[in-house]
């Protein structure tokens, strides 16, 4: 078994050559020195600028959507989409503990409880036939609104998470969520360029949000950005980023208290030209995943994740799952990887499994928390395939 891993790690490190590998890493070029030099040249440093206009412009062509509106990162976008949904104190959102901490967080910014879900382990996104039993013993329905019988909580939305650029059947999934009347939200942060059916990931729900860190398929640094199912959440949610700055009688004035939140022109900058260059950045993460299915395919011991057959993936991470056998744990494979100068991840650790979050409710979460001990991501910089 050690050996037969050993063999597929030295295809890998052939592959990849000698310098140490990372997880992903930007891929940074000429061109995206000279559009961040001609912003420093244009004076276009802090706050939101012309560039911040062009970028969003970009965003909304490729989503297919007018209501683009871009941030300083993916957890104050998340943080922006759960305030102006009006998520609160009284409310609980449904999120699977299989995610970055943001996600979670943004609920608990808000003062909102989050209600933890397990995950469908062949796409590390919802399982939707779980939470419709969850949802048909656990919750009543008042006046078209469903409440927790024990909490007595308002659920109002589910805080979807596209890990890894993978995602669930959506149509499914809509169909439980419209029975429960509980609207969607897409933490699409490691998504961007992912299409469900020709229709882009995150403009599935109510909001959608996007993370453009420097991990991401694409990056502006650190930034993040936001699409609005209509006008109206677009202009609320561009108040409360741009601290609620109203002109009153000629004067600056503010209707209430809001956040700086805006993209800077100088990261958008960046953003221009890395967006031009997503297709090209996707079709060498293609390229690289059918590498690791080849090396994986056939294995009787460690499985690689494959998209929903009706997602354009972006294929952010390769992930790969040790199949059910005592003879490797997640920690050694790491291990061997590692030896290799091959930098390989956990998937992420479940977030009802950390001590200052685990007293919030949550449905039977043995999905979670087997794939967190059989999950790793593999090394998937678009440079990576030559
Ligand atoms: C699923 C998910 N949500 C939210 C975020 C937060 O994005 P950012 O790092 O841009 O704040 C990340 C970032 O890694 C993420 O992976």
């Amino acid at each position: 078994m050690k050996k037969k891993i050993l063999q597929k790690i030295s295809i890998i490190k052939k592959k990849f050559g000698d310098k140490k590998i990372y997880l992903h890493e930007p891929s940074i070029h000429i061109d995206d020195i000279k559009s961040v030099v001609k912003a420093l040249r244009d004076n276009e440093i802090s706050t939101y600028g012309k560039y911040t206009e062009i970028f969003e412009k970009k965003i909304s062509n490729i989503v297919k959507n007018k209501n683009i509106l871009s941030t300083i990162n993916g957890t104050s976008a998340l943080h922006l989409a759960l305030k102006i949904l009006n998520v609160n104190k009284n409310t609980e959102v449904l999120v699977p503990s299989l995610t970055y901490v943001s996600t979670v967080n943004a609920i608990i910014y808000n003062e909102a409880d989050p209600h933890f879900i397990d995950i469908d382990p062949l796409n590390l996104s919802v399982d939707v036939i779980k939470l419709d039993n969850y949802l048909r013993k656990k919750t009543i329905k008042k006046n078209n609104k469903i409440f927790n019988k024990i909490t007595k909580k308002e659920i109002k939305f589910l805080l979807l998470v596209h890990l890894n650029g993978l995602c669930c059947d959506i149509d499914s999934l809509s169909r439980v969520l419209k029975k429960y009347n509980i609207k969607l939200i897409e933490d699409a942060a490691e998504a961007f360029g992912c299409f469900y059916k020709n229709r882009h990931l995150g403009t599935f729900g109510e909001v959608g949000i996007f993370s453009f860190n420097g991990n991401k398929v694409l990056t502006t640094g650190g930034g993040g950005a936001l699409v609005f199912k209509n006008k109206k959440l677009f202009k609320k949610g561009f108040n409360y980023a741009t601290n609620c700055k109203i002109l009153r009688n000629g004067e600056v004035d503010y209707d209430d208290v809001g956040y700086n939140y805006r993209m800077p022109s100088m990261n958008a900058s960046l953003g221009i030209s890395q967006i031009n260059k997503l297709n090209k950045f996707k079709e060498k993460k293609k390229k690289l995943f059918h590498f690791y299915k080849k090396i994986f395919s056939k294995d009787d011991h460690i499985k690689l994740l494959i998209p929903h057959k009706n997602l354009n993936s972006n294929y952010w991470l390769n992930t790969i799952i040790i199949k059910k056998n005592k003879k490797i744990s997640k920690k050694n494979l790491e291990f061997l990887f590692k030896k290799q100068n091959i930098f390989v991840r956990s998937i992420w650790k479940p977030i009802h499994l950390v001590k200052r979050y685990n007293k919030f409710q949550s449905m039977n979460l043995s999905q979670t928390e087997k794939i967190y001990k059989q999950a790793i991501t593999l090394p998937s910089s678009p440079f990576l395939w030559r």
